[in-house]
């Protein structure tokens, strides 16, 4: 059963409306641009990421990629790096310890993740090409990697299939799209499209991209025993991983610990649980040391996928007035049998606009490539591109300003669902950011206005990314001294998320901030989801309401023993959490700390545990947050040279823990954007499906140079359906910077490029 018919079903129970979050009245640190707790860690390099924790005795594994991408090893001559210095063993399918072939990622269950289903290193077949074919063991690192370029293998290639544009006429329509139908139909859009007055039929087009986190995927593992593993990983999911590692070694999930204090960036490439984890545990198994294995850059672009390349089709048929008659989105993108990952392009479209007729579908072709994967706001971000692309080229047609079509467009309603909004202020978000902007001083004619050798133009776009929440759980310790730990296994890759979730938790306990911890980045702490999604904020806030709430109720039970109580008769509702302790809220007066309540019950501290529920309110309602992306770019007239000159993101994203790190997240989004539109293209060689630019010398991601200021507006209102009124946001910040830059680069030109990236061949 998917995810959807689990919810669906669920929902059918659906209780009334819950009032919005009391706490959204009265927050006091939340909405406060905080520095980072971690910030000082980070700077002064006391932060640990995986790969600087040497425990005891620890070796190094290096693995060796394949070179062809389908086929057999037929032979493999280990013996030159058997006999190089320090190594200590050569793992092949010969020795490999036996192990469960991992799983995919389950999205009824959720508990498991992989982002590839085969059998890892089990025996001499070859998927992809720069799979690995062998893990060499060794004393130090460089002797780990020299050994590993000493391995020889020979191959029965197979022809296999690695051309997107030569395979692109085998795509096949997937089972699903992440738990959803791959294809919706509303009306006749394709007729509609034929009668409309007006008309705009496109194909927008994106490359392979990388994550390129600027920390490479890192393991270190070590046994105790045969049946208990410690694991520290580069992850965005240290449940799902511990989780995962069970299922693959067939150990209990107890007997697994998986730590991840710190994690640098992960964009959804450290949520997939990937071979370097599985290889390096296996390594440590076989030589009965602690094993690191830390992944060269070259390594991560071998075995661990990126974004899909994707092409994608956009028809709108309107009115002159501008209404939309017909919506038809459809996109292919690639996945190899062994991930079924359809990167889901055309879920924005499912949300967006309203429409007379919709059609939108999805196709996959399966070629023989490492297993496609996640990357920050998988199928938004590219989805977007072409939507919004095209919703542009519809206001050109028209006449009209791009922002006055959007507002033509809004629905009422959610268009596919046909549910209500539980929160949406797209048009406010616009009406911000265009003033903010100076958007009233834009030509609509292209090429209409330069700087010398520069024709400079102004884009907008649509950002949108779901509001989601998985269930989890948090623990929550009262200590006799008032201070309280907040628990969860969360994780942090740069985020903040320790920064807001403190922030949440020093409000719902009513304590000072100073006074609270959040422990998180262990998979032996409470069950969270995976930062992915942008779902891990939303997740735990709703988590810790639900524990500070149960610990709230326990403080009462044990306060209303004393019968001279100021809390005396008083119920759970009537309580506010302030001032370190509980009071009335009909009689502000009247109340009693935490230490108060400890101390006259004779309790060294007050441990509890809480579940949140099932997310029924993303059934009953549509939840995303909206943005509107704003830029300026230059375009060279001689040289073709694209620069982004300025921009403004102006986001509806309910409310904001806080605000820094939140821009700070947004900044980021929008910076990977620029890098998507504009310099970032993993490149495949059509013949031998190797990567061809595997480092960041040859993969281009945008630096200081390609940036301008980016300036960051907040809506800053509550959803009424959510803890504190919040949305995650990790992700909405790429969402729309494609196309505005895109739309931009037309109106400088009057070219218009749907293609990416907007390289500057495609300008002259
Ligand atoms: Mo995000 S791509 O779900 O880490």
């Amino acid at each position: 059963m998917s995810i959807m018919q689990t919810l669906v079903q669920t929902a059918a129970r659906f209780k009334p409306d819950a009032d919005p979050d009391p706490l959204i009245a009265s927050k006091k640190y939340v909405g406060r641009a905080l520095d980072r707790v971690d910030g000082r860690l980070k700077v002064t390099g006391g932060a640990r990421f995986t790969a600087e924790y040497a425990p005891d005795d620890m070796v190094y594994a290096a693995p060796v990629f394949s070179t062809i991408a389908k086929g057999k090893v037929r032979r493999l001559d280990t013996a030159a790096a058997e006999s190089s210095p320090g190594v200590i063993a050569v793992i092949t399918p010969k020795n490999m310890p036996r192990l469960v072939t991992p799983s995919l990622t389950d999205f009824a269950k959720l508990d498991k993740i992989a982002a590839s289903n085969l059998p890892v290193l089990q025996d001499d077949s070859v998927h992809w090409n720069g799979q690995v074919i062998a893990v060499v063991i060794a004393e130090t690192h460089e002797q780990a990697q020299e050994a590993a370029a000493r391995v020889r293998a020979d191959y029965d290639a197979d022809e296999g299939m690695v051309s997107f544009e030569r395979n692109k006429d085998k795509a096949i329509m997937p089972k699903d799209v992440l738990g959803e139908p791959p294809e919706i139909k509303i009306g006749d859009a394709e007729k509609n499209l034929k009668s409309a007055p007006v008309q705009v039929d496109a194909t927008y087009r994106s490359p392979y991209y990388n994550h390129s986190a600027i920390e490479p995927h890192a393991t270190i593992a070590y046994w105790e025993g045969d049946d208990r593993l410690y694991v520290f990983d580069s992850t965005q999911w240290v449940e799902g991983y511990r989780n995962s590692l069970a299922h693959v070694f067939a150990l209990n999930r107890e007997n697994i610990r998986v730590m991840a204090p710190f994690v640098g960036g992960g964009f959804g490439g450290k949520a997939g649980f990937w071979w370097n984890t599985i290889l390096c545990a296996a390594a440590a198994k076989m030589v009965g040391r602690p094993v690191k294995l830390a992944l060269s850059r070259e390594g991560v672009f071998r075995i661990v996928g990126g974004r899909t390349v994707a092409e994608q089709r956009v028809a709108l048929g309107a009115t002159r007035e501008g209404k939309l008659t017909a919506l038809i989105h459809t996109g292919l993108t690639v996945t190899p049998d062994h991930a079924r990952y359809a990167e889901q392009c055309t879920f924005p479209t499912r949300h967006l606009y309203a429409t007379e007729a919709l059609h939108v579908a999805q196709y996959v072709v399966n070629l023989d490539m490492v297993a496609n994967t996640w990357m920050r706001a998988p199928g938004e971000s590219i989805g977007t591109f072409a939507v919004e692309s095209a919703l542009d080229e519809l206001a050109v047609e028209l006449r009209m300003d791009p922002i006055e079509l959007r507002r033509k467009v809004e629905p009422a309603r959610d268009p596919t669902k046909d549910t209500e909004f539980s929160s949406r202020n797209l048009i406010e978000a616009y009406e911000r950011g265009a003033a903010e902007f100076n958007w009233s001083s834009r030509n609509l004619q292209p090429r209409s206005r330069r700087d010398g050798a520069w024709l400079v133009g102004h884009g907008v776009a649509t950002a949108y990314y779901p509001a989601l929440r998985f269930p989890g759980g948090a623990r929550v310790r009262l200590e006799a001294d008032g201070t309280a730990i907040v628990q969860a296994a969360a994780n942090e890759m740069g985020m903040g998320v320790a920064t807001g979730q403190l922030q949440h938790a020093a409000d719902r306990l009513g304590l000072p901030l100073h006074c609270v911890e959040f422990d998180y980045g262990d998979s032996h702490l409470p069950t969270s989801p995976m930062a992915g999604g942008s779902c891990q904020t939303l997740s735990i806030l709703a988590a810790t309401r639900a524990t500070v709430e149960k610990l709230h109720r326990e403080l009462l039970k044990l306060e209303q023993k004393d019968s001279a109580s100021p809390l005396k008769g008083a119920k759970y509702e009537d309580l506010v959490a302030r001032d370190n302790g509980l009071f009335l809220a009909s009689e502000p007066s009247r109340g009693v700390s935490y230490v108060e309540i400890l101390r006259k019950a004779g309790k060294p501290y007050l441990e509890v545990e809480g579940v949140s529920s099932a997310p029924m309110e993303m059934m009953k309602y549509s939840m995303a947050s909206y943005g509107a992306q704003f830029c300026e770019v230059r375009v060279n007239e001689t040289t073709g040279e694209v620069r982004v000159a300025r921009w403004l993101g102006s986001f509806d994203c309910g409310t904001v823990l806080n605000p820094k790190t939140a821009m700070s997240q947004l900044r980021g989004g929008i910076v990977m954007g620029i890098g998507m539109a504009l310099t970032e293209e993993m490149l495949v060689d059509g013949r031998s499906g190797r990567i061809m630019n595997r480092s960041l010398a040859g993969y281009h991601v945008p630096v200081n140079l390609d940036v301008p200021r980016i300036d960051v507006l907040f809506n800053d209102i509550p959803d009424p359906q959510t803890a504190l009124g919040a949305h995650g946001i990790g992700e909405i910040g790429i969402t729309g910077v494609a196309a505005a830059i895109a739309n931009a680069v037309y109106n400088a030109t009057g070219k218009r490029v749907r293609d990416l990236p907007i390289t500057l061949d495609k300008l002259l």
